[in-house]
């Protein structure tokens, strides 16, 4: 039952609205014979809907009565009055009241009154409500939009890294192609030249001449062997195939065994190998023949990329390794050269299979694979490679070993 509140001076009049009230079935939640009593008792029924004389005695007339009211609650207020002056009715319409009943006020137009108030507050309410629920799902839908976006923002990302991943690995595919190619017909090329023309002068050429085009026959065909050994290596190590077999050995042994092949390389180009032996163990834990491997690319590289007349100068000193910040002790032997140094921002890459600097890659031979075998073989000693440029120009590549003085 609707709870309604009579604020009327006149007490007559206050009593003829309780009558009806009663009569229409509603309950009377108070009443107030001015505007001050008005506002405390409101507070404290919390009526469903005010009934409220527009002049009163005191310092408050209804439509200041209601102003308080309506700062404090939301109550439907209908306005009592035999006032018609435009000052009133403007002043009462600022309120947005919920309706206007003229003295001698009637039953049936309180009824009305009462109800259309009552209909309309419910319907303001529901209004309210669902404007609410629709500003909630408003705020949802943007969240789930930003967070939609985010993602497809980040997709879009991770699509154009995977595209030009995919791209720059197609780029050096075919380079590697196009490169192995010309290294396989270069050498292939020498072979059966010197071979041909060995056989035509037979029998006319000296001895001498005949063996200088077996050698040429025999330098291409260990650059061939060279390369489809690295071919292989290129196979074992995509499929981690790639097996060592380890032993005690003397770093020096096997540096100055590789030396032995080595030192033509040197002559022929004119360049000076400064190597003195460390005062220090030089024992590790390694596959010889594959460290041997590691060493002669490093050597045949740096003797590529360094001109003639200048030096290459090899150091092993003791150095620690550190692997996720741990350290183990370690050999270290540093290739030191004089040649054309890397670019600052290749010194990593190098190391990938196919890729070779942007300051080399024109004309200089080569697959781009031996560092990346070379890596690959340090990795499965425990060990680690790096190349620095040096502060007088050329590059150094370094391994360090992990020593093994007791095993
Ligand atoms: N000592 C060096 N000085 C300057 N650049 C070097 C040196 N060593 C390697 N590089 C650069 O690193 C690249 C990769 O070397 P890597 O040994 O992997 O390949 P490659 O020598 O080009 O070919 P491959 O060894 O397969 O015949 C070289 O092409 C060169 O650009
Ligand atoms: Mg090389």
């Amino acid at each position: 039952m609707p709870r309604v509140m009579i604020v009327e001076d006149e007490a007559i009049i206050s009593s003829l609205i309780k009558a009806y009230l009663k009569n229409l079935r509603y309950e009377v939640a108070g009443e107030a014979y001015n505007g001050e009593d008005a506002v405390s008792l409101a507070k404290s029924v919390k009526p469903d809907i005010v009934l409220m004389d527009i002049s009163m005695p005191g310092h408050y007339d209804g439509i200041r009565t209601a102003q308080e009211i309506l700062k404090e609650q939301d109550t439907p207020i209908i306005f009592l009055t035999s006032h018609t002056d435009a000052e009133t009715i403007d002043r009462a319409t600022g309120l947005s009241p919920y309706g206007y009943l003229f003295k001698p006020i009637k039953q049936i137009e309180l009824k009305v009154a009462i109800d259309i108030a009552l209909s309309r507050k419910g319907v303001e309410e529901r209004l309210q409500a669902s404007e609410a629920r629709y500003k909630t799902t408003e705020e949802t839908l943007r969240v789930h939009q930003n967070q939609l976006e985010k993602m497809v923002a980040l997709q879009t990302a991770d699509l154009i890294e995977a595209k030009e991943a995919a791209e720059e690995a197609n780029r050096a595919k075919s380079e590697f192609l196009t490169n192995m190619s010309h290294e396989l017909r270069t050498p292939m090329h020498q072979i059966l030249s010197f071979a041909k023309f060995g056989m035509s002068k037979i029998g006319t050429a000296p001895d001498e001449k005949l063996f200088g085009f077996f050698e040429k026959i025999v330098t291409s065909g260990t650059r061939l062997m060279a390369l489809l050994n690295d071919l292989m290596d290129l196979s074992l190590m995509t499929s981690g195939k790639m097996s060592h077999q380890k032993e005690k050995y003397d770093l020096i042994w096997i540096l100055k065994n590789t030396l032995v092949d080595m030192k033509r390389h040197f002559e022929e180009k004119g360049i000076q190998l400064d190597f003195e032996k460390p005062d220090i163990s030089t024992a590790v834990i390694c596959d010889n023949i594959r460290i041997e491997q590691v060493f002669r690319n490093l050597l045949s590289n740096a003797i590529k990329f360094t001109p003639s007349g200048k030096r290459i100068e090899i150091r092993i000193e003791a150095a620690d390794i550190v692997i996720l910040e741990k350290r183990f002790a370690g050999v270290k032997i540093a290739f030191i050269d004089q040649g054309v140094g890397i670019p600052e921002n290749e010194l990593d890459t190098i190391f990938e299979k196919f890729s070779q600097s942007t300051r080399t890659k024109t004309g200089a031979g080569g697959t781009g694979l031996g560092l990346a075998i070379c890596s690959e073989i340090i990795k499965h000693h425990g060990g680690v490679i790096n190349a620095a440029n040096n502060a007088f120009g050329g590059a150094t590549f370094s391994i360090i070993l992990p020593y093994q003085p007791h095993s």
